[in-house]
């Protein structure tokens, strides 16, 4: 593509589509990066330069570019049967078969595969599955969501998501979502603080929290057992262990985000631990 060409698409960019998580303004005046192709773990864009692209598209695309048998297999399947839904008791082959292996690849013996489009959406269904149960059971006041880490973009997921620039200028979090401290040591430890230390500071946090809030108005906690988009943090070792101890004390169910992205790493959808 020559260099004409390249600032045309720039321009019909600029001027046809809304970026997300983008500056809009600054968008306006800056080169646009355009993608043309996938290798392996590197992508090329319009004039051939190479990037490794090491974040995996949005951390989904870690089976690489270019998989010969993916392309192969969405081919077959658009051309068989392009489109099913699994409403009202309708069901397709793929669907059924890719529950039951995903299923066996969980950590679970027993539970369900609900599918989604995305890590958000299977987010919003985790709390209307909250709801809902609450609601059949009459505890029609448990839904409140304590949340840490990030969850997506959504209405409910960018309320569970702890990044105030997706809070600003939308209303958001709605009412009922609580963040609890980000348990990253290096940025949020006291001056001569050890590790556990910090870790029962935090336990605490969330414990007087709970106090505060009533822990029969909380429908759940949602949780980042590793932060993805806030930098890769691993969490001190005794950190789940010491929160799961209070979130058990009060009967509170704990969504691990690793079970989302277990799906993620397939196909977008959410796995339903009904046991
Ligand atoms: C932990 C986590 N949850 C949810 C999401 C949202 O997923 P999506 O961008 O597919 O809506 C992401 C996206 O990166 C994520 O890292």
């Amino acid at each position: 593509m020559n260099n004409d060409q390249l600032k045309n698409l720039e321009q019909i960019d600029k001027t046809n589509l809304f970026h997300p998580i983008t500056n809009l303004k600054s968008h306006t005046s800056e080169d646009v990066l355009i993608l043309d192709r996938g290798e392996g773990i590197y992508v090329y864009d319009k004039q051939g330069k190479r990037y490794l692209e090491g974040l995996a598209g949005l951390w989904c695309t870690s089976l690489g570019y270019g998989v010969k048998e993916l392309a192969e297999a969405a081919s077959e399947q658009m051309t068989k049967l392009g489109y099913a839904s699994l409403f009202t008791s309708k069901s397709h082959e793929p669907a059924i078969l890719l529950s039951e292996k995903l299923i066996e690849m969980s950590p679970y013996d027993k539970g369900k595969v609900f599918f989604g489009n995305s890590g958000s959406d299977a987010n919003d269904t985790q709390l209307k599955l909250y709801t809902y149960y609450n609601n059949a059971l009459g505890n029609t006041s448990k839904k409140k969501i304590i949340s840490m880490g990030y969850h997506g973009v959504t209405v409910a997921s960018a309320s569970m998501t702890g990044l105030p620039a997706q809070h600003k200028l939308f209303d958001l979090p709605a009412d009922g979502f609580f963040h609890i401290d980000t348990p990253h040591f290096y940025r949020g430890a006291l001056e001569n603080e050890n590790e556990e230390q910090y870790v029962q500071r935090l336990t605490q946090n969330l414990d007087d929290l709970i106090c505060k809030e009533g822990p029969e108005t909380i429908a759940a906690m949602i949780a980042e057992p590793l932060m993805g988009a806030g930098g890769v943090i691993i969490p001190p070792t005794n950190y789940f262990p010491s929160i799961q101890k209070v979130l058990t004390k009060y009967s509170i169910p704990l969504i691990d985000e690793l079970n989302v992205h277990l799906v993620e790493l397939v196909m977008f959808g959410v796995l339903i631990h009904l046991t």
